[in-house]
């Protein structure tokens, strides 16, 4: 049985007091989660130590501490960012990549974003490769070629040993980002279905069947239900709606 996530995207937000309340809030009062079930908390860099902490605590089965971003390179003179080691020596087990916020503000492109897969997996940590189109590609009915380029250019070239241990596709459409607009069940399912249709013509049907596609873009406590009842849908990605326990905690549930 695949894997089922939901992944709370802290952003920049939270102090480091009000992440560890969070982190505190919701382990105690989650339901106990099943083997294939999982809950990610993805902190600012400042919160991860306290975080980390907090987890350990908690003493949650299958709750991991994932950060939003990462540098390709071991150490070096790169002002201003992070390296693999640094988050792990945190306790850091998933990164984040490719989040539309990380393209778009700070220009990362495809090629950037395969060296990060690689630095990644070559440290043995999770992936959770964000993919999705804007609104307009959206209009012009082009998103299945764009989400297509994203993985080709940036994901596809790993192994499927790889593929299945560490890597969790998130899609997130750009025009459903913090907007409160949600793609429909059937427009997430259609995407969804389509990035396996994909994986499956580039790693077998096997491979594509193990591989957990998470849904992101205003996924709330009222429509998580609805939208991981899509076939292809094993979870979610979730921003706003993860920052507070009274809305987070409905969407964990909905993963049942
Ligand atoms: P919202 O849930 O706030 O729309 O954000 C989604 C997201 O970008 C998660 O990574």
């Amino acid at each position: 049985m695949r894997k089922k996530i939901v992944a709370g995207n802290w952003k920049m937000n939270l102090s480091i007091q009000e992440g560890a309340n969070l982190i505190d809030t919701v382990c105690a009062q989650m339901p106990t989660l099943k083997e294939h079930q999982q809950v990610v908390f993805c902190a600012p860099y400042t919160h991860l130590h306290n975080a980390h902490l907090s987890l350990q605590k908690a003493s949650k089965n299958n709750t991991f501490l994932g950060a939003q971003n990462c540098n390709p390179n071991a150490s070096g003179a790169y002002t201003g960012e992070i390296s693999i080691g640094m988050l792990k020596e945190c306790g850091v087990s998933n990164v984040i990549i490719g989040h539309s916020e990380r393209r778009q503000y700070f220009n990362e492109s495809n090629e950037f974003l395969k060296q990060k897969t690689d630095a990644l997996l070559a440290q043995n940590m999770q992936v959770i490769f964000c993919c999705g189109e804007p609104l307009e590609i959206r209009e012009a009915g082009t998103q299945n070629d764009y989400v297509a380029k994203q993985l080709q250019e940036s994901l596809f070239h790993v192994t499927a040993d790889q593929l299945q241990q560490q890597v969790v596709i998130a899609y997130e459409p750009i025009w459903a980002i913090g907007t409160g607009v949600t793609a429909s069940t059937q427009q997430a399912q259609d995407m969804h279905f389509f990035i396996r249709s994909l994986l499956a013509s580039t790693y077998g049907a096997e491979v594509a069947a193990n591989i957990t596609i998470l849904y992101g873009g205003s996924c709330n406590a009222s429509n998580a239900a609805e939208l991981f009842s899509c076939t292809d849908v094993d979870g979610g990605l979730i921003g706003g709606a993860a920052l507070k326990p009274e809305t987070f905690l409905p969407i964990i549930e909905a993963m049942a």
